[in-house]
């Protein structure tokens, strides 16, 4: 923060107009005044001093447990002994100690008394008015975390709660009800489709899903260049070509058809090149889209010349739905960046493949299915975990900047694993409590769980997906995400452009001669 900005406390922006609850009343009365004020926690105090903190996501884990609202007590599914602070308390201070536990609430106690809640809403607000009253530097966390940089209407991620959205829809719940065309839809026009709509959009998919002939024809030479085919590597460049063959320009020099058209072009013909570029590298044809095959489907036969099983074909729909957007992730941050320069569509989604590659954002799922492999039997698995934590290794598929609780993903595509059944899903389940539990004794207080990845591997092996495709695979239902975000920063855009604090050799030191 500046320096000399003025020292704030908890009082100041403290919520007084607590709502509370009592430990003894059932969840419903105390979920039905949150919905009525439409705050996500409730302070429980008995009496005068709190003594726990009850939030949504405590009421979504009664739920899921099948408890009965109207009969199970507060004091149940509470957490107990909630951390508080008190109202003298600088801001700062608190609003390390609120990220620090990962909590978004904190009760202000005074003398014993409640007389306030604070929460992480709270400090945003106040790091807006410091802006204004200091135009000097606000100094993020290293990587970002926990820094609002924009607006957005295309989905969010809600961590400590375990949810994430595409616009007002539950993701999972999408994952579940439909298929990844009205996803598409939805992410791009800004609702779900009627049904006229849902075949337009379907024949205008399509229409565009073929690789034009000048790329066509140079894909032999990428799939072969490389020593070692990296299919996203090749995907990259393959695409940078057709963005530049189709003649792809800077958005501020186009209107906004035109973008949506480029968007729409590159979200479609991904998969065929990605299929393309797979056969080619084996020495095989590659096999054009099939004009009967909705998205999913299709992109399974392309691989085998096949027309897949359904419950196949639905899986991969299902994984694809669910890795369609997530909120401001690396890879879409770097594409609203790289679009905020005013550079053309196909810059940003080259840009965005690039910070998809990276191991530790989508390079994962082949990984993780490799420590499944390197564990070899259950009885072998904790300690093998145990070993490569204690190296200081990083468990591949577990863990999440925003997630601290179970990744709604994971738990989605666990779901669909154990539909697809077999010895591998039973083995992923034993590996995944372990991991759980290893990493909870040797890195208590990390909150850490299998993220995406670990399932979606499992489910790519089970549907035939070879696991130089995992990563691939990924970015064919990612760019649907990162083009809906490029098309919004351009409608509304500012150069992101942030600094840096300088902490070399304090300057100017004099330029020795040469
Ligand atoms: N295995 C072992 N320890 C871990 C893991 C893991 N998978 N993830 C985090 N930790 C530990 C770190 O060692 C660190 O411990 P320390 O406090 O002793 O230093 C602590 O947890 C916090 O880790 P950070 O690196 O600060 O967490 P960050 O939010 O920066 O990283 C990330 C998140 C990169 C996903 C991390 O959990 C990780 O490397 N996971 C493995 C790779 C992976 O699964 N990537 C796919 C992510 S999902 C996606 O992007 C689609």
């Amino acid at each position: 923060m500046a320096d000399g900005a003025k020292v704030r406390t908890v009082a100041e922006v403290m919520t007084k107009d607590v709502l509370t609850a009592s430990s003894s009343e059932p969840l419903s009365k105390a979920s039905a005044r949150m919905i009525e004020r439409g705050v996500g926690s409730v302070v429980v105090v008995d009496p005068g001093a709190p003594v726990g903190i009850l939030t949504e996501r405590d009421l979504v884990r009664a739920g899921a447990a099948g408890a009965d609202l109207s009969t199970a007590k507060v004091a149940d599914w509470m957490t107990p002994n909630a951390n508080t602070v008190s109202p003298d308390i600088e801001m700062l201070a608190a609003f390390d100690s609120l990220t620090a536990h990962g909590y978004r609430h904190f009760p202000v106690v005074d003398d014993g008394h409640l007389v306030g809640i604070v929460s992480i809403r709270d400090m945003l607000k106040l790091a807006q008015v410091l802006r204004v009253e200091h135009p000097g530097m606000i100094e993020a966390k290293r990587g970002l975390e926990g820094v609002v940089v924009a607006e957005t209407e295309v989905g969010d991620v809600r961590g400590q709660e375990g949810f994430y959205h595409y616009r007002q829809y539950n993701a999972v719940e999408l994952a579940e009800k439909r298929t990844l065309e009205d996803v598409w839809h939805l992410l791009y026009e800004g609702e779900l489709p009627s049904v006229g709509e849902r075949e337009a959009f379907a024949a205008e998919i399509r229409s565009l899903r073929e690789i034009p002939p000048t790329v066509k024809e140079l894909l032999p030479a990428i799939a072969t260049a490389g020593e070692h085919f990296v299919p996203l590597d090749a995907l990259r460049s393959a695409y940078s070509l057709l963005a530049y063959a189709l003649d792809f320009r800077s958005w501020l020099d186009i209107d906004a058809a035109a973008r949506r058209a480029n968007a729409m072009q590159t979200s479609a013909v991904m998969p065929t090149l990605i299929m393309a570029l797979y056969r080619l590298n084996q020495g095989l044809d590659p096999i054009d889209p099939h004009p009967e095959l909705p998205y999913a489907a299709n992109y399974l036969y392309m691989l085998t010349g096949e027309v897949p099983e359904p419950g196949h074909a639905r899986a991969i729909e299902q994984y694809l739905i669910s890795t369609t957007d997530h909120g401001f992730n690396s890879s879409t941050f770097t594409a609203r960046v790289i679009t905020s320069t005013g550079a053309d569509v196909g810059s940003a989604v080259v840009g965005a493949i690039g910070a998809l590659s990276g191991p530790l954002h989508g390079g994962a799922p082949s990984r993780a299915l490799d420590m499944l492999d390197a564990i070899g039997t259950p009885d072998k698995a904790e300690e093998w975990i145990r070993n490569s934590v204690e190296k200081g290794e990083r468990i591949m598929g577990f863990g999440h900047r925003i997630y601290k609780t179970d990744d709604p993903r994971s738990l989605m595509l666990r779901g669909v694993a154990e539909r697809l059944g077999g010895d591998m899903v039973d083995f992923a389940k034993k590996v995944e409590r372990t991991v759980v539990d290893v990493l909870a004794e040797l890195k208590p207080g990390r909150n850490l769980y299998a993220n995406v990845e670990f399932y979606a591997g499992v489910v790519m092996d089970k549907v035939g997906l070879p696991r130089t495709l995992f990563t691939p695979t990924f970015t064919s239902s990612r760019v649907i995400g990162w083009t809906a975000h490029i098309l919004e920063q351009a409608a509304d855009n500012r150069l992101i452009r942030p600094s840096a604090h300088y902490a070399g050799p304090p300057p100017p030191v004099p330029v020795p001669d040469a």
